[in-house]
Formats: structure tokens, sequence, C-alpha cells
């Protein structure tokens, strides 16, 4: 569905090239300016505009275009058809674009020609993407075709799965960079711009609807720059700019409707398939004249263009899934605190059970230990899990407090006063159901009963506070640092 709608968007921009520098309103402009004749004096010199160019034999598709010793501008647009899943246990994600590069090839008939591009015979630039990339797929989809103004463009679809090195401490509060990077050999500059046919403005586009992420998209950042493989320090800078897509959540919601022709062509699905973001360009922040004059034809000093994602995880799903169900979960062994001391079965079957939910959901969140450190959401986990034990421990010491109560109170001599002080105010309803023997027993139980309750009443206060600063602090600690 998606490939055919890749394909399918492609013919419709690539014949919309024609209309858009046809709509720039200065076709013959250009043509008289660069070959100082118009596309009539053309015609009479028996070129027709619609034919199928075929290359000569003399055209040699090794050399470069441009004149020698200079760079050739080459600029390209990326239009992102499919992106994610980031997955932060293998650290890649996976992208589908198709990259659109111009430039200028004066060999070439001026007027808007399709080229016999059966054998590649046209020269076109080598594009490296990132060397630590896989590369599922490098296709070029259509022809190079010859433009007004002898400009080629040439349209290739990349599939690929780009590592991206991800930091998880402060998961799932965290934001991610990821980035993929193309190098462009043989004597080129390289840099962004907006193609005619993305009609967006914008030298990245995401078809907002495609993508399948935990992430939201904040930004994306586009740049091109020097790169010298055997010195980074020729690294220069000389094209920058942010694209703002922030605001664009809706699109996932619009994905099934985008999909049906007869939507295509509302505003709300024309912005989520093309959306190219709220672009702005950054001053050069230093000359790097001197690093492209070094660029050279070989290949270890060449120009590179680099687009990367700012990214923050969307927390709905941790929030539901997580944050939630342990805090009820906490909440629930409080509950241990308002049952009778003496009624051991519930106490302890309550406690188990509120510590086994904790393990159960402390799973579901998955443990990472290739990455080996400790995350947000771990310490999360593990605290819940603390104050769901401490709750079954704190039933076990009042058990055994009580117990230890009533032992210490059976040897005599220690007794009668405290046996007096606690047994007076229980006299009255005790004394007609106990006969003389078991008095000693019940007033000691009675002893241990009072101490119990007095601990359980702490607690009743003591571990919802301790929990409910746990959880300030938790969550102030990780909005502190997201800043
Ligand atoms: C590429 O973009 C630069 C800067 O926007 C521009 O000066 C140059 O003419 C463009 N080159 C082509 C071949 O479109
Ligand atoms: C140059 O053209 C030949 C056919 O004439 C083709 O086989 C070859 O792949 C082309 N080289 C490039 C770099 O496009
Ligand atoms: C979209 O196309 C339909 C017909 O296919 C038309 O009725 C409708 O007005 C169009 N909407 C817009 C926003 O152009």
């Amino acid at each position: 569905m998606v490939e055919i709608k890749t394909c399918w968007f492609l013919v419709l921009c690539v014949s919309s090239i024609g209309q858009g520098s046809s709509d720039g309103g200065s076709t013959s402009t250009v043509n008289r300016e660069n070959d100082g004749r118009s596309v009539i004096e053309a015609a009479a010199a028996g070129e027709d505009p619609d034919s199928v160019w075929t290359v000569p034999e003399d055209y040699d598709n090794r050399t470069r275009p441009g004149t020698p010793g200079t760079l050739l501008d080459v600029n390209c647009s990326a239009f992102i058809t499919k992106l994610g899943p980031f997955s932060d246990r293998i650290m890649t994600f996976v992208i589908s674009f198709v990259l659109q590069c111009w430039w200028k090839d004066d060999r070439l008939p001026y007027h808007k020609v399709m080229v016999d591009e059966s054998k590649m015979k046209i020269w076109r630039p080598l594009i490296s993407p990132m060397i630590h990339a896989d590369v599922l797929k490098d296709e070029e989809m259509i022809y190079p075709v010859v433009y007004p103004g002898r400009i080629v463009y040439m349209t290739k679809l990349y599939d690929m799965r780009v590592p991206c090195q991800m930091h998880l401490y402060t998961y799932p509060h965290d934001r991610q960079m990821c980035g993929l990077d193309m190098s462009f050999v043989g004597g080129l500059k390289v840099g962004w711009g907006f193609s005619p046919y993305m009609q967006t403005k914008s030298p990245v586009a995401i078809s907002m609807t495609n993508v399948r992420s935990a992430f939201q998209i904040d930004h994306v950042d586009y740049i091109s720059y020097t790169l010298n493989v055997q010195s980074y320090r020729d690294t220069c800078i000389y094209q920058s700019g942010t694209c703002d897509y922030s605001g664009y959540a809706d699109c996932i919601k619009m994905g099934i409707k985008c999909f049906k022709a007869e939507n295509l062509n509302t505003t709300a699905c024309i912005n989520c398939l093309q959306f190219g973001g709220r672009c702005e360009k950054h001053p050069p922040k230093q000359d790097c004249s001197p690093f492209l004059n070094k660029v050279n034809l070989v290949g270890d000093f060449h120009t590179t263009l680099e687009f990367r994602f700012a990214l923050s995880r969307r927390l709905s799903y941790q929030i539901l899934h997580t944050y939630v169900p342990s805090f009820c979960v906490v909440a629930i062994s409080w509950v241990s605190f308002w049952l009778d001391p003496a009624s051991a079965p519930a106490r302890t079957s309550l406690g188990v059970t509120t510590v086994l939910t904790m393990v159960t959901l402390s799973t579901k969140v998955g443990a990472t230990p290739q990455h080996n450190y400790v995350r947000a959401i771990d310490v999360w986990m593990l605290s819940c899990k603390l104050f769901v034990v401490l709750a079954l421990l704190e039933y076990a010491f009042v058990n055994f407090a009580a117990r230890q109560a009533s032992k210490a109170a059976k040897s005599p001599e220690e007794t009668d006063a405290e046996v007096d002080k606690s047994f007076v105010p229980n006299e009255d309803s005790l004394d007609d159901e106990n006969n003389g023997i078991e008095l000693p027993k019940i007033s000691f139980t009675i002893t241990g009963y009072s101490m119990a309750k007095k601990l359980d009443y702490v607690s009743r206060f003591l571990f919802p506070t301790f929990y409910i600063a746990f959880v300030a602090t938790y969550f102030g600690v990780l909005s502190y640092s997201e800043e």
C-alpha cells in the first residue's frame, strides 16, 4: 500500500516539476540565460522539444559536468515516506525516503526532454549513505529527466536501518537525537534545497501519517558540511537550518483517512502527507570557502548532507500502563493498615498479592541488561516494589510485636501493672465472656493488640506520606533533568 502510494506520489511529483518550473514564469528567461537562445530558435534549429533525447556517443558519463577546478552545485531535498519504529533495544530506526537531487549539465539539450537512460549514460553523482547503516534498498526510481536550463533531476529511493545511539537514563522521559548523513564524492558542493516537486518549501518533508513511533518529532535539523575522512578538523558547516514539526501529532490519527483518494485533496491530508514543517535557515557560523577549496575529486575530502530528528517520547503509554497501575498497587497495599491485626490470612494474602502484582508489572516494563545502567523507570519500579514489600513487612512486624508482648506478659512478675493498665478499659466487655483462667492470656493479647493498632495507625500516615514524597521527587527530578 505504502509502496503504491510512493510510486503514485512520485509520478505526480515528477509531472509537477515541469509545472513548478513553468509556474515560476522564468523558463524562457532561464533558457536564454543559459543558452543565449529561446525555445523557438531551438525549434527552428530542428530540435523537437518533446522528443526523447539519445545521449550522443561522445558523452562521457565519467566526467563531472561543470567547469573543471570548481565544485559542481548539487542541491537535494528529501521526502521521508516512512519513518520508524525507533528501537531503543537494538538502537536503530527504520527509514524510507526519496532523495531528489538536481544539477546542471551543460552537455545536455536545454529544453525539456526525456532522456533515453536505459543504459545509465548520463553522469550522476555518487552518493554513499552513512557507512554504518544497513541499506535495505537503494534504487533509482526514475530515469533522470532534463528540465529547462539543462537541469537534471535524479530521484532515488532509500530504505535503511540506521543506528542511533540513545541515552535511556531518563526513560521513559527521554529525548533522543537520531540522524542520517550522505556523502557526495567527486568534487561536488552539495546543499539542501527546495525541490519544485515537493511544493512544501522545506528541504526535508515527512509524510506524517506514515510515522510509526513511540516518539514525537519535535524538529528536524538539516545541515551540509565538508568532511575530510583523514582529518575531522576540516569539518565546516556551510548550510544549516531547522524545521519545527511540533503540533502535528494529529496526523497519526489522520492515517487511515488520508489513504483514501477521496480525501487526498483535503487541506488536512495535504498538510499531513507532504508536511515540511516551519523551516528556518541559520546564518553560517564561519566562512567555509577555505575548506570548500580543498574538496577534491578523489573522494577523501567531500561534502555531506545530514538531517536529524529531535525526538521526545510520548508518555501516554507509560502513564497508562506503568505509572497508574503501580501507583494503584502501592495504594492497595495500604489497605492492610486498616484491617484487623488479628486477621493474619487477610493481611498476608493482600501483602503477597500486591508484591506479586508489582513483580508482574515490572517484568512488563522490560529489563534491558544490554544497556547495563539504571533507567528512571527502573528506579520507579524498584521503589514501588520496596513500598509494597515494606507494607508486608510492617504486618510481619505488627504480628511479631503483638506476640512478643504476649510472651513478655507471660512472665508474671513484670506484667501485673501492665496488665491492669491495658485491661481496665476493656474489663466490662470481656468479663462476661471469659472465665478467670483465660483472663491473663486475653489481657496480654490486648496489650500486643493495642500496640499493633498503634503501629498500623502510624503506618496509615507514614506510608502515603513517604510515597507521595517519593512520587513528587521522582517527577520533579525528571522534569528538571529534561530542561
Ligand atoms: C543550489 O542552491 C544554491 C543555494 O540556494 C543556489 O545558489 C544554486 O544555484 C542551486 N543550484 C542548482 C543547480 O539548483
Ligand atoms: C556509463 O555508461 C555506461 C554505458 O555507456 C554504463 O554501463 C555505466 O554504468 C555508466 N557509468 C555510470 C557511472 O553511470
Ligand atoms: C476534493 O475533490 C472532490 C471531488 O473529487 C471535491 O468535491 C472537493 O471539493 C475537493 N476538495 C477540495 C478541498 O478541493
